[in-house]
């Protein structure tokens, strides 16, 4: 690759990919995808088994160090996690200027930003104690940041973290719960969410793990490229696509839940209609995380005592598009993001939410791509090439002359 590439910057040739449908920028041991057979392992162990036997913090601990933990390095990773939740009093007032209508994705990645700011002594990307540091610091501080800013958005007073809970019991308590009131968290929602982080946790170079690996690459500290990763998620193309999967739900309930109808429109391509939820750059047969998701969301509807007319259409929309020629020949099936906003929804997240539990759930593979970039003796800025299709050289005309 590097001699091709030096060839073909000798000779003035560039390659044109748009989209990157067929360029590696890197090379990486973290997450392997065969998207024709549906196949996904973390660092070799395959997302089944993470889902059925692990759990989200040692799937973390796993894609950043590159090992299953043992019990001691779990322990000791966990409680360093459990006693950097609190946020710095004054981040905390940062949530105050934002509107109160803001949408919480743009509110988590100014906090994820702003943590530069606070942590000056943390920034130097090839000092591993700090980045070490760092790391714990961003694994602790985002699910308190993504409850602030829930919080925020419903008017409510934000509540201290507690440290004698896990990461994810935690993320509810401060959620759902009040100052001085007991909050019991329901295990089968915490165990629920744990597994919907796990199936997010990395899915190698994604539109927001290349940007983080990109911004990094110029040697911009981790919180800053995480913060830029946080706003890559945030667009409907990607992790935007749970919420907007929901929104086209509810618009095909409102319109006397004709799923026919819709389907056709799709096809037909009417005013830039897409499937949300169906397709992905790389899977070419069912995504094996929605196959998991499909089975739990059921069970987790079930046991929350939640029947959703939603789930129902959604369950319509998939056997009807996989029934039909348009969506066979393309290979479009659903994708993580097809029946992960019904559970959210259930769980009591508002839509705007949706793609902060993402970010929660991704974070430790952009940690994990970061580390692995700059670790990597072949890294270099990130600096693709263009192909010129402007006017040639022309003369200067005067304000008369135009
Ligand atoms: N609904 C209808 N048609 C679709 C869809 C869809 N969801 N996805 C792709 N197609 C069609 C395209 O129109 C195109 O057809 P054409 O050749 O007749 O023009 C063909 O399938 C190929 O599509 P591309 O857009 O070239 O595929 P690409 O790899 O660039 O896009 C993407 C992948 C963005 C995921 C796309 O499938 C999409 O927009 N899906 C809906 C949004 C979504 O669910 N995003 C979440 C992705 S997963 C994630 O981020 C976690």
């Amino acid at each position: 690759g590097i001699a091709l590439g030096k060839l073909m910057a000798d000779t003035g040739l560039v390659t044109l990919d748009p989209g990157f449908v067929n360029t590696a920028s890197c090379s990486s041991e973290i997450t392997y995808i065969d998207g024709d057979a549906g196949i996904l392992r973390y660092r070799g162990y395959p997302i089944e088994q993470l889902a059925e036997k692990s759990n989200f913090i040692e799937v973390s601990y796993l894609l950043i160090y590159g090992e299953l933990p043992t019990r001691q390095q779990l322990e000791e990773f966990s409680s360093k996690i459990s006693r950097h939740t609190l946020l710095h009093e004054d981040l905390k007032r940062f949530f105050d200027g934002f509107p109160r209508d803001a949408h919480p994705m743009p509110v988590l990645s100014s906090a994820v930003s702003a943590l530069s700011t606070f942590y000056q002594d943390s920034l130097n990307p090839f000092d591993e104690p700090n980045v070490d540091l760092s790391t714990i610091r961003l694994m602790a501080k985002l699910p308190t940041i993504a409850a602030y800013a829930y919080k925020k958005s419903v008017g409510q007073p934000f509540l201290y973290p507690d440290n004698s809970l896990g990461l994810v019991e935690n993320y509810l308590r401060m959620t759902f719960g009040f100052p001085a009131e007991p909050y019991d968290v329901d295990p089968v929602l915490a165990r629920a969410l744990d597994l919907l982080f796990i199936l997010h946790a990395d899915h190698e170079q994604n539109c927001s793990t290349s940007t983080v690996r990109l911004v990094g690459s110029s040697e911009a500290n981790l919180f800053a490229s995480i913060s830029a990763g946080i706003n890559a998620l945030f667009g409907p193309l990607h992790g935007g696509a749970n919420a907007a999967v929901l929104d086209m739900l509810e618009d095909i309930r409102s319109n006397g839940s004709d799923v026919a109808e819709f389907v056709r429109k799709v096809k037909n391509k009417e005013a830039g209609v897409r499937l949300m939820g169906f397709g992905h750059r790389v899977y070419k047969n069912y995504d094996p995380r929605a196959k998991i998701i499909k089975k739990t969301a059921d069970e987790i509807l079930a046991k929350l005592g939640v029947h959703d007319e939603l789930l129902d259409i959604a369950k319509q929309l998939e056997e009807t598009a996989l029934a039909d020629d348009y969506f066979v020949e393309r290979k479009l099936y659903p994708n993580v993001d097809f029946y992960t906003g019904l559970i959210y929804r259930a769980m009591g997240f508002p839509t705007k939410m949706f793609t902060v539990l993402f970010a929660l759930g991704r974070l430790p593979g952009w940690i994990a791509h970061w580390r692995e970039m700059i670790n990597d003796p072949a890294t270099k800025i990130g600096r693709p090439r263009q192909l010129y299709i402007g006017r040639t050289a022309r003369d200067y005309v005067d304000m008369a002359g135009r």
